[in-house]
C-alpha cells in the first residue's frame, strides 16, 4: 500500500470533501486509474466521498436494448426499461470497477449506492418544469428530500479511513428505486454531511462561455443567464442547479473542473476551473 493511502488510513483529516466524477471519466481502464489515483492522492489528506455518474455507459446499454434515451436539462427521463439499465449499469459495473480501481491504487474504497442505509431518500420528481418552461414526466428520477438526515454510514466510513464510492440510485423508502442526476445527489450530500468542498469532475475545464473560455466564478445572477441564455445547456443545467444547491446548503468551496488535469482532484484550488459561488435558494420542482 502506497505510503499516502496508509497515512490516510491512520490520521484521516477533518476537512470533507466530496468528489463527484462524471461517467465519462470512468469508462476507461485508464482514465478510470488516473482518477482512482486522484482518489487516493486526496484521501491522504482530507476525507472523501465519492459519488459518481455513468451517463455514457447507460447510454450505450441503452443502444444496446434498443431504449431510446430522452433527457430534459441534462436530467434522463427514466422509465421503467430505463431504471432497469440505469441499476444494472451504476449500481453494478461502474461502481464495483471504481471500487476495484481505488483498491488497486493503494486505497480502500467501499461501494454503495443510495439505497444503501438510506442515504438517497428521495421523492418521485413526477412533473418537471423545464427550463424551457415546458412540462415534462420525468418517470422514476427522484429528488433528495430536503429533510434527509445526515448520512452517518459515510462518516463512519471516512472515519475509518474508507472511501464511499456512491452510485446515484435513491429510494423512497417503500422500496421503489429511482434514478438520480449524480451532480444532485453529490450536493445533497456536500450539504448533509457538512463538507468543506464539492468538487465536480468532468471532461470541460469548468463551466465555458462562448468562446470556449472557462468562467472562473459563476455567482448568482450569472448563473440564471447562463441557464436562460442557453450558453449552459443539457448536463451543465443539471450541474450548476446542483452546484448552487451545494452552495446554499453551506459547502464552501464548490468548483466544476475537468478530472484529467493532473493535481487537479487533490487540489482544486490550483486548477483552472469554475467556482461557483451562487447560494440562492429558489424552489423550483424541489430542487
Ligand atoms: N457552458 C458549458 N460549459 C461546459 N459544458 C457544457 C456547457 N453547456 C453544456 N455543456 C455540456 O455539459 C456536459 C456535462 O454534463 P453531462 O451530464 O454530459 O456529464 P457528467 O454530468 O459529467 O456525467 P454523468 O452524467 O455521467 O454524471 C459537457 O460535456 C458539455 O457537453
Ligand atoms: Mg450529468
Amino acid at each position: 500500500m502506497p505510503a499516502t493511502a496508509a497515512a490516510a488510513r491512520r490520521r484521516p483529516g477533518k476537512s470533507l470533501h466530496v468528489i463527484k466524477f462524471g461517467g465519462e471519466l470512468l469508462d476507461e481502464p485508464r482514465r478510470r486509474r488516473q482518477m482512482a489515483r486522484a482518489v487516493c492522492a486526496a484521501a491522504a489528506r482530507q476525507r472523501v466521498v465519492v459519488v459518481h455518474g455513468g451517463g455514457r455507459e447507460v447510454d450505450a446499454e441503452l443502444a444496446r436494448f434498443g431504449i431510446p434515451k430522452r433527457t430534459v436539462d441534462g436530467v434522463r427521463i427514466t422509465d421503467a426499461a430505463t431504471l432497469d439499465v440505469v441499476l444494472g449499469v451504476l449500481a453494478g459495473r461502474v461502481n464495483t470497477r471504481l471500487v476495484a480501481a481505488i483498491g488497486a491504487a493503494g486505497g480502500s474504497a467501499v461501494g454503495l449506492t443510495g439505497v444503501d442505509a438510506g442515504l438517497a431518500t428521495v421523492s418521485a420528481a413526477r412533473r418537471y418544469r423545464a427550463t424551457d418552461g415546458t412540462h415534462v414526466d420525468l418517470g422514476f428520477v427522484g429528488l433528495p428530500k430536503r429533510t434527509g438526515g445526515r448520512p452517518e454510514l459515510l462518516l463512519d466510513l471516512t472515519q475509518a479511513g474508507h472511501v464511499p464510492v456512491v452510485a446515484s440510485i435513491g429510494t423512497d423508502g417503500r422500496g421503489r428505486l429511482f434514478n438520480v442526476n449524480a451532480d444532485t445527489l453529490a450536493a445533497d450530500l456536500a450539504a448533509r454531511l457538512g463538507a468543506d468542498r464539492l468538487t465536480v469532475a468532468g471532461t470541460t475545464p469548468g463551466v465555458l462561455d462562448e468562446t470556449g473560455a472557462t468562467i472562473p466564478a459563476v455567482d448568482d445572477d450569472r448563473l440564471e443567464r447562463l441557464i436562460r441564455d442557453g450558453q449552459a445547456s443539457a448536463g451543465m443545467i443539471a450541474k450548476l442547479l446542483a452546484c448552487r444547491a451545494a452552495g446554499g446548503g453551506g459547502v464552501a468551496e464548490v468548483r466544476i473542473l475537468d478530472g484529467r488535469r493532473s493535481g487537479a482532484l487533490d487540489d482544486p484550488g490550483q486548477a483552472e476551473a469554475t467556482r461557483v459561488t451562487a447560494r440562492r435558494q429558489r424552489r423550483r420542482n424541489g430542487r
